[in-house]
């Protein structure tokens, strides 16, 4: 790839790359910061989205358009909605969809955006292929692909945790991945989500959350890493 753009929402989820990253040059669009520089010898731009599905979209629109980016890699903590993961645990996106968006009143199954022929967005294969290896070679717990559910929502609280499992089979739940992933889909970018978890999305999750995050964080900087040197 020429240009890798790497997001992450939160300043916790970008912050060991940031200082990893050389000759780092700072610009901003639309009021999100952008960093380019040199990642393991290769051309990156490091961006902090700000949290949500709108701020993700603009973001990665600004990635592919001012810079170049033919490649985007999502990096960051997440909340457990598979009941076999534990905080810690990552997860790379096999797809992902956004689990808030509900035209069911008109027929349409939740989590579909009406008259679109795609409402459930697939990764990379060859860079989910790459996730995988760098979960053997940097990661000791489980590493797991699977599906990514996204919403303008922090999910707290154990009935919807479940009724998000039964309704979609997801693996975890963030508030980024799939508006990332539609706007690649839109413009033919490969990407993947790498996602630690740092809570289960249950009644703890805010606890959980505030402890794990920064632990979380590096577990996912860590896959994205090796992602980039295999590249
Ligand atoms: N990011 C981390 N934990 C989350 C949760 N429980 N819900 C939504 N986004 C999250």
């Amino acid at each position: 790839f020429g240009t890798i753009g790497i997001i992450g929402a939160m300043q916790e989820e970008i912050e060991l790359l940031l200082a990893q990253m050389e000759n780092k040059q700072k610009e901003a669009h639309a009021g999100i910061a952008y960093y380019r520089g040199v990642f393991h010898g290769k051309k990156v731009v490091l961006t902090r989205s700000g949290v949500g599905k709108v701020n993700a979209a603009v973001c990665t629109q600004i990635l592919i358009d001012k810079f170049g980016a033919d490649a985007i890699l999502f990096t960051g903590v997440a909340g457990a909605v598979d009941p076999g993961l534990n905080i810690g645990d990552i997860v790379i996106s096999s797809s992902s969809l956004q689990h808030d968006v509900d035209v069911t009143a008109l027929g349409f199954p939740r989590g579909t955006i009406p008259y679109q022929d795609v409402s459930e967005y697939k990764a990379d294969e060859r860079l989910i292929a790459l996730a995988v290896e760098a979960g053997k070679a940097v990661h000791s717990g489980c590493c797991k692909v699977g599906k990514v559910l996204s919403g303008d929502q922090f999910i707290a609280d154990r009935a919807t945790v479940k009724t998000l499992y039964e309704q979609f089979a997801g693996a975890c739940t963030e508030m980024e991945g799939a508006s990332v992933a539609q706007v690649c889909f839109m413009n033919d970018i490969p990407h993947v989500i790498i996602r630690s978890m740092s809570d289960k999305a249950d009644g703890s999750a805010h606890a959980n959350f505030a402890e794990f995050t920064v632990e979380a964080s590096n577990r996912s900087y860590a896959i994205v890493e090796e992602i980039v040197k295999s590249l």
